[in-house]
């Protein structure tokens, strides 16, 4: 048996060195050691080895086992270390290659110009608040003191959930949500989608952006209004930029307002851009209305305030000379990567 085992341990060691792939030396470790194996042959045919004679056998046949075992295992780590070293030498790495062969996505001019506006009332110390675009009737129309049946509304057409539940046609219903949570002294922007059920054309859509503005303290007055106005035209359009106050109506404001800025095109001399008039309107403003203080438990003989409301859509069109809405909701990438 010593013999069969000695030459069979041989032969192995030999194979197993002359094996050049994994699978290869796998093979023959299945073909001698596996379960049908031929050391595994020689270690069943013990049972007929005489008893005493087993203990010398058995070490004989581990022994063998051990030498095989090894040998396999630094063959494969040989097989090993030769497929790494060819792979190395094959898959380099090209460091060099251009990696800005994807096209990167910029913002969208609405969130370029939104984020100004965020960013320019921060530093006059404004929170900026969301609020929801699914309103109810009370908060989008009731509270801003038009009730039911309020012409106001005609004006203001938009899309019906239930009949009290609708998509807010303006951001001022988040001045109510705002003062009913926060009590005065207080600075706020809201900027957000509105909608409207208006036909698509250049200048109207079913779905625009405005921002809100709301300003209530102890002695707040129009002339607070009218500054900051106009630092924010200023910095919107341009230092030499000039605004006007024309008499408006909104049934929020008392007085009410339409702000316009000089048109940063032609310095208000009048172009195509103003159509004539050296005029650009930019939002509506005025002190907010007693009824809508008094709707959020404010006393209107103890604070005054003014609001705003900017069409976030219109100020983005006179900043980059956009004349067409729908631009901005089309996604077209050549429009779009102009702002890149
Ligand atoms: N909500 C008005 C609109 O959509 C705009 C507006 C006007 C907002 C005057 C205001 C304001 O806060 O004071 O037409």
């Amino acid at each position: 048996m010593k013999e069969s085992v000695n030459k069979l341990t041989e032969t192995s060691v030999n194979r197993i060195a002359a094996c050049d792939t994994i699978s290869d030396l796998n093979d023959i470790r299945v073909k001698i050691l596996g379960k049908n194996g031929e050391l595994t042959a020689i270690l069943k045919g013990m049972k007929d080895i005489p008893p005493e004679k087993r203990p010398e056998a058995g070490k004989i046949v581990n022994e063998a086992r051990e030498k095989l075992e090894q040998a396999i295992t630094s063959r494969q780590k040989a097989l090993e270390d030769a497929e790494l070293e060819r792979r190395l030498a094959c898959e380099k790495i090209d460091i060099s290659i251009n990696t800005n062969t994807l096209p990167v996505g910029g913002l969208h001019p609405l969130t370029i110009v939104r984020n100004r506006i965020v960013d320019f009332f921060s530093s006059l110390g404004f929170i900026v608040a969301d609020s929801p675009e699914i309103e109810t009737d009370y908060y989008n129309f009731e509270a801003l003191n038009i009730p039911k049946d309020h012409p106001a509304r005609e004006m203001q057409d938009t899309f019906f959930i239930t009949e009290n539940i609708l998509l807010r046609s303006q951001t001022s219903a988040g001045q109510i949500r705002m003062m009913e949570k926060v009590k005065p002294p207080l600075k706020m922007i809201s900027p957000g989608r509105v909608f409207r059920a208006d036909e698509v054309d250049a200048t109207h859509s079913p779905v625009f952006h405005q921002v809100e503005g709301l300003v209530v303290d102890k002695g707040i007055t129009m002339c607070d209004l009218k500054g900051m106005l106009d630092l924010f035209a200023k910095k919107f359009f341009g230092e030499s930029t000039k605004t006007r106050f024309r008499p408006s109506y909104f049934p929020f404001t008392e007085p009410s307002v339409e702000v316009d800025a000089s048109c940063s095109q032609c310095g208000g001399k009048g172009c195509r851009v103003c159509k004539g008039t050296g005029w650009i309107e930019i939002l509506g403003a005025g002190m907010v209305n007693r009824n809508v203080l008094n709707n959020c438990g404010i006393n209107p003989d103890e604070y005054t305030g003014f609001a705003f409301g900017a069409g976030l859509d219109r100020i983005t069109n006179i900043i980059y000379g956009i004349n067409d809405l729908r631009t901005f909701f089309e996604n077209d990438v050549r429009f779009l990567k102009q702002f890149d």
